[in-house]
Formats: structure tokens, C-alpha cells, sequence
């Protein structure tokens, strides 16, 4: 059986972080890449050290030429096999939305949905080579219903979510699935200092090793009859997408009026 391989931004730290290194003790080579060539060079370390393999490089998600180029190399040391793109990169900046610049605004679409569209892409052709490749993106509890103070990073979520479901049916032909992972909040540099309605009223608890070992879990080859395309990563995040599913529309806003204090 060749190596497998998985292929993963924003990997330097937080869940990204905690993704390559589950990847890595797994045996998979681990492409490893992201604008944070200290973090990644730590993460490399931390890697061999585990006696696993990694290819690290700098990418900037926003970036199409670099998708192209760190792709191809890894396609060089991977034998032309990419099993899985994890969509993780990702940025938040939480605030009252007329108060936020429009260049923040903006930055967030670019890099949580641009990357997303740039970055899968620019790698089909190495998907489409692989038997049974996968894709998983990085969505958010944040994308089940519209979050007060944290409007456009739930937009960019909701753009992710609908990527997902249509490529997961698009490329079923060629045999690569798209999954979306669904955590609540989760203890990284993304949520520290943040402090809105709903992060204060459900608080932040899931680890970035919570969020890896579900992506983990939902990339294994599954005896499932129902193919599964969303992935809530914890309790909360499981009891919200379920309510918001079976409540009607008016108790669902008032849920999440009353959640986000507005
Ligand atoms: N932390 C949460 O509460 C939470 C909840 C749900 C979903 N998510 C999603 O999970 C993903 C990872 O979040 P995290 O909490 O680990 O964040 P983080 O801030 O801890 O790590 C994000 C990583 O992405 C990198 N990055 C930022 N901009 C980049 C760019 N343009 N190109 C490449 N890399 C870039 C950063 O350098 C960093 O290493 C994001 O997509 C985020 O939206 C996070």
C-alpha cells in the first residue's frame, strides 16, 4: 500500500497544527503550509522528532500561483498521490459589523472562501489522480444560523458550506468526496480576546486535538449507507445543527437571539 498523503493549510498552529501532527503519527506524509514559516518550521521539528514525514512550505491561500507551485512540489515527493486537501487556513475578527473596516471585511471573504475556491482548484487534477481522494473544509457552528458580531466570518462559512455540498456532488464522478467540519469554539489564538454574545454564553471549549481527531475520524473509509457530508465536532455543535434542523425558523432565530445576547 502506497503512503498516503494529505495536504494542509494554515497548518502551523492551532487545529491546523494539531491536524498535521494526528496526520503524521498516522503515517501519512504531511504537506504542511501556511504564511508562518517560524510555526511551521517548529511543526517540522516536532514531526521528525515523532519519526513522521513532512514537507513544509510557505502558501498564502489568497495567493492562486502559490497554490500551483507548493501543489507540484508536493506532488514530487508524494509519488503523484494527494489522498486529502484540508481547507483549514482560515482568519476571524469579531465586531459590530458597521464598526469594521471594509478592508477587514473583505480580507476575511478572501481568505476563508478564496483560499477555499483557489486552493481546491488548483488541486482537481492531483484529486482527481487519486482514488478516493477527499477534501475537508473548515466550516463552522457559526454557519447554522447568521451570528450577530461575527457577520461576515459566518458568511465566509456559509459560502464554505455551500462549496462543499456542491462539489461533494459534482465530483462524485471522480470519485472525490467534500466533507465540512462544524466545530463550536475552539481554544486557539482565532478565539483568544474574543469576546461576543454567543462566545460568552456558550463559552469556548473544544481543544484544537478535539477538532483533528474528528477530522481524522471523518476521513477513515466508512461502512456508512448514508454518505455524510457535515461533520459537527462536539456536543454543542451537534445540539445546535440538530435543533436548527427540526425547530421552526422563528424559534430558531429566537434561540440564537437570546444565545448572542441581542
Ligand atoms: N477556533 C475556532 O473557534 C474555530 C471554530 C470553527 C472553525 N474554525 C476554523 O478552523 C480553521 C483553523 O482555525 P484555528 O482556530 O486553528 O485558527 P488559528 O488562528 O489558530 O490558526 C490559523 C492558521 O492559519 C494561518 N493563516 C492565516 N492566514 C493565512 C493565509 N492567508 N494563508 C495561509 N495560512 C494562513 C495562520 O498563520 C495560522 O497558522 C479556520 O478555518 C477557522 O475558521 C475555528
Amino acid at each position: 500500500m502506497p503512503t498516503q498523503t494529505v495536504f494542509i493549510t494554515g497548518a502551523a498552529a492551532g487545529i491546523g497544527r494539531s491536524t498535521a501532527l494526528k496526520f503524521a503519527r498516522s503515517g501519512y506524509l504531511v504537506g504542511a503550509y501556511d504564511i508562518d514559516e517560524t510555526g511551521l518550521a517548529s511543526l517540522s521539528k516536532e514531526v521528525v522528532a515523532a519519526g513522521g514525514r513532512v514537507v513544509t512550505g510557505v502558501l498564502d491561500v489568497t495567493n492562486p500561483q502559490q497554490w500551483e507551485e507548493r501543489l507540484k512540489e508536493f506532488d514530487a515527493e508524494s509519488g503523484g498521490r494527494l489522498d486529502i486537501l484540508i481547507n483549514n487556513a482560515g482568519i476571524l475578527v469579531a465586531g459590530r459589523f458597521e464598526e469594521m473596516p471594509l478592508e477587514v471585511h473583505k480580507r476575511q471573504i478572501d481568505i476563508n472562501v478564496n483560499g477555499v475556491l483557489y486552493g481546491t482548484l488548483a488541486a482537481f487534477p492531483y484529486l482527481k489522480a487519486t482514488p478516493g481522494a477527499q477534501v475537508v473544509n473548515l466550516c463552522s457552528a457559526s454557519a447554522i444560523y447568521g451570528q450577530p458580531e461575527l457577520v461576515t466570518y459566518g458568511a465566509s462559512k456559509f459560502a464554505v458550506r455551500g462549496i462543499t455540498e456542491a462539489l461533494d456532488l459534482e465530483w462524485a464522478e471522480h470519485d472525490i468526496s467534500v466533507k465540512a467540519m462544524w466545530p463550536l469554539f475552539v481554544d486557539t489564538a482565532m478565539t483568544k480576546g474574543v469576546s461576543t454574545g454567543t462566545t460568552n454564553s456558550l463559552g469556548i471549549k473544544l481543544t484544537p486535538n478535539d477538532v483533528s481527531e474528528g477530522i481524522f475520524k471523518a476521513t477513515r473509509p466508512s461502512r456508512r449507507v448514508l454518505h455524510k457530508v457535515h461533520f459537527p465536532v462536539g456536543i454543542q455543535s451537534k445540539a445546535l445543527s440538530l435543533g436548527s434542523r427540526f425547530s421552526p425558523a422563528w424559534l430558531t432565530r429566537e434561540v440564537n437571539r437570546r444565545l448572542s445576547h441581542t
